[in-house]
């Protein structure tokens, strides 16, 4: 296989954008992407773009903020889509000539945290949305974009926050493992079982994952340890009934590109027994259409300052 071909192979992150995200079906996707398009015109809204301008979006996936953006400010903004996937990076490529926008696109493997490919002071914009939450060392990530930002450059950030979740999970292996051994609700035990496969259940756990071990207080943290000025952020947290009505869109579709789809954990780490009591409880929850879900999203604006070799001001009341 040359390196070609092995770039376009399937990698966990272009598995779940392009299939696990909505089960690989079409309904759910067109229900996904809605959803997904306004929270990227939300981080558009934050960018201020302007015609003539250079942005960067950072960990661009499939395109879908880059591909807005040009829509937005059409053929005089030029943009820089970097990714670690491969075959996204393809993927978008492969969109951008069916748009007809692939001579304003460039199109670079990178990681957030290290984007050496891209020049000092070289870009007026980044964004990114959804991809910091999976970087180890989202400080870095954030000196990175101070670096590659002119003096006066905007930033515009949307992350899901996992932490609720993590601390949900947590707060089950605290009861299971502080009951009597026999006195735990059966259902709660595989309601672990689930969870524990999706989100870190341990203190350690949560400290040592990107996904868990961040609020939105330490997205402002690391923006302003960057050297950014002008820092605004907003916590969107809205209970609302649940997109996911189907019991198989359910089964095969999984909360974020790190956890395996509940199908997976019911086919590896459940008897029949328990599959079948775990659907008769649970599946008649999904389908209802009072059913709730929590969506956390943290949006964060800011500034790169004109005269950035000054220190940035000392936060007076932290
Ligand atoms: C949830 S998807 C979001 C994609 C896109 N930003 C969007 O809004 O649809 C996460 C993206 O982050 C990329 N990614 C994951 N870890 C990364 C890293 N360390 N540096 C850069 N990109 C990364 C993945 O390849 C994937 O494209």
């Amino acid at each position: 296989m040359n390196s070609e071909q092995s770039d376009r192979r399937t990698d966990v992150w272009s598995d779940w954008l392009l299939h696990r995200r909505h089960a690989d079906d079409p309904e759910y996707d067109r229900v996904v992407r809605a959803i997904i398009e306004r929270y990227a015109d939300r981080v558009l809204d934050g960018a201020q773009l302007a015609p003539g301008c250079t942005l960067a979006d950072i960990g661009a996936g499939e395109g879908i903020v880059a591909f807005r953006a040009i829509d937005r400010i059409g053929p005089s903004l030029r943009v820089l889509l970097t990714d670690i996937s491969p075959p996204l990076l393809h993927h978008a490529e492969a969109l951008s000539v069916e748009r007809g926008v692939r001579p304003q696109c460039t199109f670079l493997q990178c990681a957030a945290d290290d984007l050496k490919q891209l020049g000092d002071a070289s870009v007026d914009v980044v964004t990114t949305r959804a991809v910091l939450a999976y970087v180890a060392d989202k400080g870095a990530a954030l000196r990175e974009f101070h670096r590659i930002l002119r003096p006066g450059g905007r930033l515009s950030i949307a992350e899901p926050v996992f932490q609720d979740d993590a601390f949900a999970a947590r707060a089950l292996k605290t009861l299971i493992d502080t009951r009597p051994a026999g006195s735990v609700n059966r259902f709660l035990l595989l309601l672990h079982r689930w969870k524990a496969a999706q989100y870190p259940d341990t203190e350690e756990g949560i400290q040592q994952s990107p996904i868990a071990n961040y609020s939105e207080r330490d997205l402002v943290r690391f923006a302003q340890a960057a050297g950014f000025g002008g820092i605004h952020m907003e916590l969107h947290i809205d209970i609302a009934p649940s997109i996911v009505t189907s019991w198989d869109v359910f089964l095969r579709s999984s909360p974020h590109p790190l956890a395996p789809a509940l199908s997976v954990i019911l086919a590896e780490q459940f008897s029949a027994e328990e599959r079948h009591f775990f659907e008769q409880v649970f599946r008649p929850v999904v389908e209802d259409p009072k059913s709730v879900t929590a969506d956390r999203i943290v949006y964060l604006t800011a500034r790169k300052p004109l005269d950035p070799s000054s220190q940035p001001p000392q936060i007076v009341n932290p």
